[in-house]
C-alpha cells in the first residue's frame, strides 16, 4: 500500500517541459513546497542549471527526454524511480505552437507539434501511470484556453483540444484509483513559447500557483480543470 502520508520533502514531482517557462517556474514552486523534482526536456544544460538552483542531485534530477520518443519516456521514469523511489505528481507540460493558418508553417513543423503536444503527452501519461497508481498520486496536463475554444486556422488549438479530451479520458479511467487528474488551461503567458512575447500576459508564476493549488488540495479533492486568463485577454 502506498504511503500517501509521506511528508512533502519525500514526495517526487516530475515535470516535462521543465527547461523554461511554465515548467521551470512550476519546478521552483514545487521545490519551495518541499518536493523533490524530476526535470525533463531536451535542453539538458538548462535542466542541469535549474536542478543546481533547486538544491542539487539530492533534491532535483535533470533528465534529457524528448517526449515524442517512448524509450526516452521509459528511461525518464526509470531514472526517477532509481533516484527517488517514487513519483507522486506527474506534470505533462511539454509543448509548443505554430503560426495560425492552414497554409502557414510547414507540414514538418505540424508533425513535430502534434507529436509533442498530443502523442508526447499521452506517452507521459502511459509512462508515469503505474508509479502514480502506486502512490495514489496526481497527474496534471497543460492544455490551454485554445483547447477550450477553437482559434482561427490553429492546428495548435486542435492539439490542445486533444489534451482537454486526454485529461477527461484519464480522469474517467482513473476514477476510484485514488489518482487525481487536473487539466491546467493557461491563457496568454509571457514565456519563450512566443517569438513576440506578450506584454500584457500572465507570468509563468501565475500558472505555477494554479498547479500548486490543485496539488495541495486534500486527497479527496480533485480539481479537474483550471482555466486562467490574464485580465486583458478577450478570446
Ligand atoms: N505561453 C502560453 O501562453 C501558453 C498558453 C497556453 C498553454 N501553453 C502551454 O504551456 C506549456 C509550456 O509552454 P511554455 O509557455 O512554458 O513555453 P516554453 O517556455 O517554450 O516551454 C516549453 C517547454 O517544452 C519543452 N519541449 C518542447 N518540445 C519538447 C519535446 N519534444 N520533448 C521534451 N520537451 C519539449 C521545452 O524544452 P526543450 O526545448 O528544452 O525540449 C520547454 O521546456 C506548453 O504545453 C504550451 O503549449 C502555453
Amino acid at each position: 500500500m502506498a504511503d500517501t502520508t509521506a511528508p512533502a520533502h519525500e514526495r517526487v514531482f516530475l515535470i516535462t517541459g521543465a527547461s523554461t517557462g511554465i515548467g521551470a517556474e512550476t519546478a521552483r514552486h514545487a521545490a519551495a513546497a518541499g518536493y523533490r523534482l524530476v526535470l525533463a526536456a531536451r535542453s539538458l544544460d538548462r535542466l542541469e542549471a535549474l536542478a543546481a538552483e533547486l538544491g542539487g542531485s539530492d533534491r532535483a534530477l535533470a533528465v534529457r527526454c524528448d517526449v515524442t520518443a517512448w524509450p526516452e519516456q521509459q528511461a525518464l521514469v526509470a531514472a526517477a524511480l532509481d533516484a527517488f523511489g517514487r513519483i507522486d505528481v506527474a506534470f505533462a507540460n511539454a509543448g509548443f505552437g505554430a503560426p495560425r493558418g492552414f497554409l502557414e508553417s510547414t507540414p514538418e513543423h505540424w508533425r513535430d507539434m502534434v507529436l509533442t503536444n498530443v502523442y508526447g503527452a499521452a506517452l507521459t501519461v502511459r509512462a508515469t501511470l503505474p508509479a502514480l497508481r502506486e502512490q495514489r498520486g496526481h497527474l496534471l496536463l497543460t492544455g490551454s484556453v485554445a483547447g477550450r475554444r477553437a482559434l482561427p486556422g490553429s492546428l495548435y488549438s486542435c492539439t490542445k483540444w486533444a489534451v482537454t479530451a486526454m485529461g477527461e479520458a484519464a480522469r474517467q479511467e482513473l476514477d476510484g484509483s485514488g489518482v487525481r487528474v487536473t487539466l491546467i488551461e493557461p491563457g496568454s503567458v509571457d514565456t519563450p513559447f512566443f517569438d513576440n512575447r506578450p506584454t500584457d500576459g500572465l507570468e509563468a508564476a501565475d500558472i505555477a500557483r494554479a498547479v500548486m493549488y490543485a496539488v495541495e488540495q486534500p486527497p479527496h479533492v480533485d480539481v479537474n480543470e483550471i482555466l486562467v486568463r490574464p485580465v486583458a485577454q478577450g478570446v
